[in-house]
């Protein structure tokens, strides 16, 4: 049976929260015995002192896999409208809940070996098969792209990720013409993730697109951030990025893509289907169940400013969604 715990990226009302008046609450929840969950959540509070006061060591070991691939020329296709966010705090500020319900994961995830790294493909597939990442380097050209990233919690930043599209992934898979959807499974080792020890959540964490949205010429796979191989707390050696959707669609340290025909459940649908969807569309017209979506706080500043439709990529994939007017696209 699923119990169903509060998450820290579902708590910005404490962004709006005196600070006295958040530990004061916290208090009250750890008398209630939720406070377990509670107190692991710093949400926009310590996004705020993450970006007055210092970026956090992330105490970050090199990523290895892919090294000789790098830097990749970069796509003039995707441009930005705002400028890069620091790498530091790309880096710092993570949502990684195997490794912790808190955004400072980053030492803790380094213990998640890398290599070997196999990456499994099967279900409604010609040749069901199980590659190792540095197969995919050598069969798919790596590429840059500089992709905005909208977190549900209401915080964005503006990323260079290097990877590969995922729509050239599908062609390498072969997915039969029965396949609806991918689900994609990220790795499972509670003996290095502490995360995946708390028996609450429903690992491994698991996502999943449409066919139709796995082959967007938006949807990339990535490896690397900033012209090098990502650190393992942003989701190396493969990671899903899908900028046109909350940040939780794009699950971390992929392990598994399988080819179906029934809509994949998602780990964070799975815990709370009436906050969290399958579609995940940004849209600042439609409020999460307890807070607004119509601004965002870039990571390094402390301005918000307006969310934009599908996170402004509508050009590329507005055309999925006809019925736009079904607020279930946009949860
Ligand atoms: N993937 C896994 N496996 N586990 C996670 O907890 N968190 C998601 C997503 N992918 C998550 C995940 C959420 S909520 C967000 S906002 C992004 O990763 C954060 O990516 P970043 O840490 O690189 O900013």
């Amino acid at each position: 049976m699923l119990i169903k715990r509060p998450r820290g990226w579902e708590l910005p009302e404490s962004a709006a929260t005196r600070e006295t008046a958040f530990i004061d609450r916290r208090r009250v929840l750890a008398g209630l015995g939720l406070g377990g969950a509670i107190l692991a959540a710093p949400a926009l509070f310590d996004l705020r002192r993450m970006n007055g006061e210092r970026a956090a060591q992330g105490g970050a070991q090199e990523n290895p896999v892919g090294k000789a691939f790098y830097p990749a020329p970069r796509s003039a296709a995707y441009q930005l409208d705002r400028p890069l966010t620091d790498e530091k705090l790309t880096t710092t500020y993570n949502n990684f809940y195997e490794f912790g319900s808190h955004k400072q994961i980053a030492p803790a995830a380094q213990a998640l070996p890398l290599k070997p790294w196999a990456v499994k493909i099967d279900g409604l597939v010609e040749r069901p098969m199980t590659l190792d990442i540095d197969d995919l380097f050598k069969q798919l050209p790596l590429e840059e792209r500089l992709y905005r990233h909208r977190c549900v919690e209401a915080w964005s930043m503006a990323v260079p990720w290097t990877g590969f599209p995922m729509r050239a992934f599908v062609a390498l898979a072969r997915p039969m013409s029965g396949a609806k959807f991918v689900r994609m499974e990220s790795f499972q080792n509670p003996d290095v993730a502490p995360g995946q020890k708390q028996a609450w959540y429903p690992w491994p964490y698991v996502e999943g697109l449409t066919i139709e949205e796995a082959t967007n010429e938006l949807a990339f796979l990535a490896t690397g951030i900033y012209g090098r191989p990502a650190p393992k707390q942003n989701g190396a050696p493969l990671r899903l990025v899908v900028p046109w959707k909350y940040g939780f669609k794009s699950a971390k340290s992929i392990v598994r893509f399988t080819f179906t025909d029934r809509r994949p459940m998602s780990f964070w649908e799975r815990i709370q289907p009436a906050e969290y969807g399958f579609w995940a569309n940004v849209n600042p017209n439609v409020p999460h169940a307890r807070w607004s979506q119509a601004t965002e706080m870039p990571l390094g500043t402390q301005k918000r400013i307006p969310t934009m439709l599908y996170n402004g990529y509508g050009p590329f994939v507005a055309h999925l969604y006809p019925e736009s007017n079904d607020r279930r696209f946009f949860m």
